[in-house]
């Protein structure tokens, strides 16, 4: 059996815990609750050094309410528009809810792992989001339709709880006629729906793959990747083969806090993408 492979994190391209000045740029809502904030940083200095890769998440501070982690979900190969598509749940991502373009937010990072797209290099790849998570994926799957000769067939299982909760609706013709072949769900469809009715692991029902040589990409809830999972290996997937974003509540993002941990590992240095083999002990265990 092959070893589990560990993603190295990326070092942050600012003061690691000293948020940065960012002015919101543009916000498109994307789908019900969840709008895309594209953020640049006022230091034309620091706009010029950011580099992020497919996966990797920054912290965004809202004065008198506080920093949430949040993935970066545009283009890596254009770093001077930062792209974080926003769940409006609890206070601090209320409170960004609230701001217009041209308000300015704190912004540190980049943070965290990367989905390993060296390694999919020649490999069919599988991606499986769920709702918002689609939202960590748009990096790794703007990235492969840049250099689509370099990867096999490219698979995107998507899906949400109603056709509201999906994101990106708008992209997707674009994807599939640069090669991405998309399946979509949905749990409850309205009379409008055309496309499929169930939960996202179902989707594996649709597809043939040579499974042995594809990597698997997965983002969503706990659940649903559980499932996800369970399909994957049903079908002889290798779990080196399959690589998960994981989500904890952040505080420091650099490993000082402890309020990450996960088994031995701090999810924001070790994470968020993490090899199911190196986590498959602790993973959908309620506490350990
Ligand atoms: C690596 C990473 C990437 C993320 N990417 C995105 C993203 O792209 N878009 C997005 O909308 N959200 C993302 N999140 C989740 C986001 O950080 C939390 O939902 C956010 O902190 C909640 O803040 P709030 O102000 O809405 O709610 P709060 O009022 O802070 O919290 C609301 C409730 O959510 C719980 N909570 C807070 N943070 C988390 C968390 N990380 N996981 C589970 N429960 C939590 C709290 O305990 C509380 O019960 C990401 C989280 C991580 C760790
Ligand atoms: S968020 Fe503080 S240790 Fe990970």
């Amino acid at each position: 059996m092959s070893q589990a492979i560990h993603i190295p994190a990326m070092t942050p391209a600012v003061l690691p815990m000293l948020p940065q000045p960012a002015v919101i740029r543009a916000i498109k809502p994307e789908s019900y609750g969840v709008a895309t904030y594209t953020l640049a940083f006022q230091d034309p200095a620091l706009a010029a050094a950011y580099r992020f890769l497919p996966g990797q998440f920054n912290m965004l501070y809202l004065p008198a309410f506080g920093e949430v982690a949040i993935s970066l979900s545009s283009d890596p190969a254009q770093p001077q528009a930062l792209g974080h598509s926003i769940r409006f749940g609890g206070s601090v991502t209320q409170g960004i809810g609230r701001l217009k373009v041209g308000d300015m937010l704190g912004l540190r990072g980049p943070y965290g792992s990367h989905w390993p797209l060296d390694l999919a290099a020649g490999k069919d790849v599988l991606m499986v989001a769920g709702g918002i998570g689609l939202a960590p994926l748009r990096p790794a799957l703007l990235t492969i339709l840049k250099e689509r000769s370099k990867y096999g067939r490219v698979l995107l299982l998507y899906g949400g709880r109603t056709p509201q909760d999906l994101l990106y609706t708008d992209e997707f013709e674009a994807w599939q006629k640069a090669g991405v072949e998309l399946h979509v769900s949905v749990d409850w469809a309205d009379e409008n729906w055309k496309g499929q009715v169930g939960v996202i692991p179902m989707l594996f029902y649709r597809i043939r793959l040579e499974y042995k040589k594809c990597l698997v990409l997965t983002c969503g809830p706990e659940i649903m990747m559980r499932f996800v999972i369970y399909e994957a290996l049903a079908r002889n997937i290798p779990r080196e083969s399959i690589y998960i974003s994981m989500e904890r509540n952040m505080k420091c993002a650099v490993g000082f806090c402890g309020h990450c941990q996960y088994g031995p590992n701090f999810i924001c240095q070790q994470g968020p993408i993490l090899n199911f083999a190196t986590v498959e002990p602790f993973f959908g265990k309620e506490s350990f």
